[in-house]
């Protein structure tokens, strides 16, 4: 039995992944939780000839969603207006995700938590914090979706130069999941020849590709298709080294460095950071192992440098936003 629940099922983000899910024959229970809607997503979504059965799950039904899940992935929460940036949703998705990770400390200890909403860089260390107050924090089992980065690196980088497959081309992307944070290593694309001004273009339009979505949609939100993508592509290769055993998957991912503690022991102690996006590979227990840092070019140690002081202050807040709570 792989249950996989899905909290804010019925979002912009999560009905096109709830339906990529529905594909998938790693799943054998799709379970759909949303304040709003959950049912009637699911009721559509059962109809299709696949292996899964998929539930419905409304307000008052988290508990019974989550219950005994494997996976749970969360994009539920608020999207980005123009003008906004992700840390600005931290005040409504910080206690969205609270409870929901309370309701995955309660339900479904063991799970693998998939972390959508935003800001990623803070609402990661929120699960852990929670997960940690229960006594079931496995840092080798929480990851912040930073897929969505690693998708539009090939993609931007292949309208530079047609000869990258925008498909096969997996770009690293490590730091974290907004602006300065994302820090993309074009440097390590095999064949790559972009000039200065090239990559300077490249890496400020992976930084803030997503303003470009939500400049577009005008005020009806963020990415949510390129974004399902992402989630579903990334959901698929921890499920499969999970539950198949299937070796050598590895995804750039924002994760507690707890999870590797040895191959990050050096790195923490350089930049006194516990959490950063970096290549995982994946295994039956989540983290595999961590993979150390790829080679660097000098544009992008700068990139890195100025990434570090803005994770600190995203990881705080999320930390803090737990810790502050419970001396309450
Ligand atoms: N990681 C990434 O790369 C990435 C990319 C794009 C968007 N996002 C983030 O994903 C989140 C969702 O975006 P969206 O466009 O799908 O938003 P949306 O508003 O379309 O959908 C969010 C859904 O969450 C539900 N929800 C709200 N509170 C809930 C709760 N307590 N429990 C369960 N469900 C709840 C809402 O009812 C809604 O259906 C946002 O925070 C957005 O910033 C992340």
């Amino acid at each position: 039995m792989v249950k996989v629940a899905v909290c804010g099922a019925a979002g912009g983000i999560g009905q096109p992944l709830s339906l990529l899910l529905k594909q998938s024959d790693l799943i054998t229970h799709l379970a759909l939780f949303d304040v709003v809607n959950a049912p009637g997503v699911a009721a559509d979504l059962s109809h299709i000839n696949t292996r899964s059965k998929v539930t419905g799950h409304g307000k008052e039904s988290m508990d019974e969603a989550l219950s005994g899940a494997h996976t749970v992935i969360i994009p539920a929460g608020v999207p980005r207006k123009p003008g906004m940036t992700r840390d600005d949703l931290f005040k409504i998705n910080a206690g969205i995700i609270r409870d929901l990770a309370e309701g995955v400390a309660k339900n479904c200890p063991g799970a693998f938590v998939l972390v959508i909403s935003n800001p990623v860089n803070s609402t990661v260390p929120i699960v852990c914090e929670v997960l940690k107050k229960h006594g079931v924090f496995n840092p080798k089992k929480v990851f912040g979706i930073s897929t969505l980065d690693v998708v539009r690196s090939s993609r931007f980088a292949s309208e530079i130069n047609p000869a990258i497959d925008p498909k096969s081309t997996r770009v690293t992307v490590i730091g974290g999941h907004s602006g300065v944070t994302i820090v993309p290593i074009l440097s390590q694309i095999p064949g790559q020849s972009f000039s200065k001004e090239q990559l300077e273009i490249l890496t400020q339009r992976i930084q803030y590709g997503g303003d470009e979505v939500v400049k577009a949609k005008d005020g009806a939100g963020s990415a949510t298709l390129s974004m399902a993508h992402a989630g579903a592509r990334f959901a698929t290769a921890v499920l499969e080294a999970a539950v198949t055993g299937k070796s050598g998957l590895v995804e750039s991912t924002y994760v507690n460095l707890a999870a590797d503690a040895d191959a990050t022991a050096a790195f923490r102690a350089r930049t006194g950071l516990d959490y950063f996006a970096q290549d995982v590979e994946f295994g039956h227990e989540g983290v595999k192992r961590i993979l150390p840092l790829p080679a660097i070019s000098v544009f992008e140690q700068a990139l890195l440098d100025e990434a570090i002081p803005e994770l600190k202050v995203n990881i705080a807040k999320g930390t803090s936003f737990i810790s502050d709570s419970a001396k309450i």
